[in-house]
């Protein structure tokens, strides 16, 4: 897809891989919609790139469905339409053993999953009238296990992809495009929390411009970086007692 003269959505823009996407696509010659919570840093990185494209920021929170709405309804009202929706807002959150409660599961679920729902919602009915448009989900390599510690992350992960890869087949007779781009361990605030070695870690610029490179080319998957990406094939088909035996040391280390 030929990214000028876009109009593309960005969620989760104030930090990051969405940052970082911002700050590329702002080179292309396109219409940018901002969204995160964090006001105040959306209209930091708006104020950098508006010499350059068109951009529009809004704070929003994507597991509240009634923000999404207000959004979209803001974002026709001014551009009248979204060509390309990244929906990459996410959250890591913890999932402890001795403090198991569903209140973290919803949050995590609500980002990670109804994040991307709340939107495809809203965007799907014009994009199948007018068959047209491209949904790009951001999930992870880390859908493909259940890894210690990050229950949650891994479960929310896994549904979105599958929900993108169910919507993917589904729409393909209205032309409608939906990319999965699964990542791997790449720098920025939400991995810098990690005190765990993050094996094949990789900088956001080169991730963002894998992942630009990949909407343009219109890949059904974006994932990368390659090691990983093969790495977690080889955990997928790993015995069930194999993968038990090398993260259970993992566990005791902690
Ligand atoms: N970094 C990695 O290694 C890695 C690997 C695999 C997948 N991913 C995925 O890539 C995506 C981006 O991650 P990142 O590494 O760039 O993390 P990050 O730096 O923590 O950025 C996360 C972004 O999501 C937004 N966000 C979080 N909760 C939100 C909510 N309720 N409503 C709206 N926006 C919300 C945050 O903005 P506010 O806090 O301002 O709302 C922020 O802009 C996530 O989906 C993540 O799971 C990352």
């Amino acid at each position: 897809m030929n990214l000028n003269n876009k109009t593309i959505l960005i969620t989760g823009a104030s930090s990051g891989i969405g940052y970082e996407l911002a700050l590329q696509l702002s080179e292309y010659n396109c219409n940018l919609i901002l969204t995160a919570r964090r006001k105040e840093l959306l209209d930091e990185l708006s104020r950098r790139i508006s010499s350059k494209c068109k951009v529009i920021s809004y704070q929003s929170d994507v597991s509240d469905k009634t923000s999404v709405k207000n959004v979209y309804e803001k974002v026709i009202g001014e551009f009248g339409k979204i060509d390309i929706a990244i929906l990459n807002a996410g959250i890591d959150q913890k999932t402890r053993i001795t403090n198991f409660n569903s209140g973290d599961a919803e949050i995590t679920m609500g980002v990670n999953f109804f994040g991307l729902v709340y939107w495809i919602e809203l965007l799907l009915p014009e994009f199948m009238r007018e068959k047209r448009g491209m949904i790009v989900g951001v999930t992870s390599l880390a859908d493909v296990k259940g890894f210690p510690g990050s229950g949650y992350y891994c479960a929310s992960k896994a549904a979105a992809g599958h929900l993108l890869e169910s919507l993917r087949i589904g729409l393909k007779k209205y032309n409608v495009k939906v990319i999965t781009v699964k990542p791997g361990f790449v720098k920025t605030p939400m991995t810098d929390k990690n005190e765990f070695h993050m094996p094949f870690l990789i900088d956001v610029d080169k991730a963002v411009k894998i992942i630009i490179r990949g909407i343009e080319k219109e890949k059904r998957v974006i994932e990368f970086p390659l090691m990983t990406s093969l790495s977690t094939k080889l955990l997928k088909c790993m015995p069930y007692s194999m993968f038990e035996f090398i993260f259970s040391k993992d566990v005791k280390k902690k």
